[in-house]
Order: structure tokens, then sequence, then C-alpha cells
């Protein structure tokens, strides 16, 4: 039988085990393409290059997983419902969100129990942020 150490399991981050800085990279790029071409989303990003966006995101993912704590550095508490109170998150604006994220994820080509993870995280996070009504 290999023998697994207890502190390899036991001390490694999501962050590290699914492959660093180089992975939640990927991933976000990834998803911003999506929203880049997305007639829903694509209008609500303030500015007119998604890099910095795309940069903010990809900070804040890697901090929540155990990674560096760079965005805090730069951003100060995530506080993400409030900062996200000056867009109209609805239930279009999260199914959008999360199809794109879903076609991120899944090119990452993760282990499964690490895609659910994931995936878990994502649903939630997406489902706390809307704060409005769909349209009528
Ligand atoms: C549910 C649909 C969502 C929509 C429509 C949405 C939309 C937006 C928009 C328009 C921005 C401003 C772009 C910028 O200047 O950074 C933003 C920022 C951000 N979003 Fe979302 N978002 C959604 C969900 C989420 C989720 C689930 C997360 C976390 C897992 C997230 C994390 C962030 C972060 C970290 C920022 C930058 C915050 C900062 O200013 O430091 N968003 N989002």
């Amino acid at each position: 039988m290999t023998e697994i150490r207890r502190d390899t399991l036991e001390q490694q981050t999501f962050f590290d085990a699914v492959g660093g800085e180089e992975t939640f990279r990927r991933l976000v790029h990834r998803f911003y393409q999506g929203v880049s071409e997305d007639p829903l989303l694509r209008p609500m990003y303030p500015e007119e290059d998604l890099g910095p966006a795309e940069e903010r995101l990809a900070l804040f993912l890697m901090q929540y997983w155990g990674g560096p704590r760079t965005y805090g550095e730069l951003r100060g508490h995530p506080r993400l419902r409030m900062r996200h109170a000056p867009f109209r998150v609805d239930r279009a604006a999260h199914d959008a969100w999360l199809r794109h994220m879903r076609t991120a994820v899944d090119e990452l080509g993760l282990e499964e129990r690490y895609e659910r993870q994931l995936w878990d995280y994502m649903l939630h996070a997406a489902n706390f942020m809307i704060n409005a009504e769909d349209e009528q």
C-alpha cells in the first residue's frame, strides 16, 4: 500500500491542491472570455477593459482558497454583496454568470472532488449575490 503522509493531506490548501495561481488564472481568464461576449453581462461591467475586473476576481478567488492574500492588501475586506449593490444581479444575470463559470470550471479538468467543491462554492456564492427580482 502506498503510504500517504498525514501532513501532505492535511496541510495542503485547496489552492495548492488544484495547481495554484496558474489554475485560478486560467479559470478566470476563460470565465471573462464568456462574459466579454455575453449580451446581458458585458454591459454591466463599468470598465471598457475587462482586464482589471479579471485581475480582481482572480485575486479574490486565490485568497479565498488559501493562496496569497493580495486581494485583501489591494482591496480590503471583500464585502462582496455590498460591492455588487451597484449592479442589477437578478436570476438572469446569476444564470449567465454561472453558465460562463461552468464552462471555465469544466475546462480546468480537475479531479472530481475538487471540481465539485469549487462548483458548490460558485453556486452558493452566485445565489448570495442576487439583489434584484427578475424583470417581467
Ligand atoms: C451572480 C452574478 C454576478 C454578477 C452579474 C457579477 C457582476 C459583477 C460586476 C459587474 C462587477 C464589477 C466589475 C469590477 O469592476 O470588478 C463584479 C465584481 C466582482 N465580483 Fe461579481 N458578479 C456576480 C457574482 C459573483 C460571485 C459569485 C463572486 C465570487 C465568487 C463575484 C466576485 C466578484 C469580485 C471579487 C469582484 C471585484 C470586487 C472588488 O471591487 O474588489 N461575483 N461582479
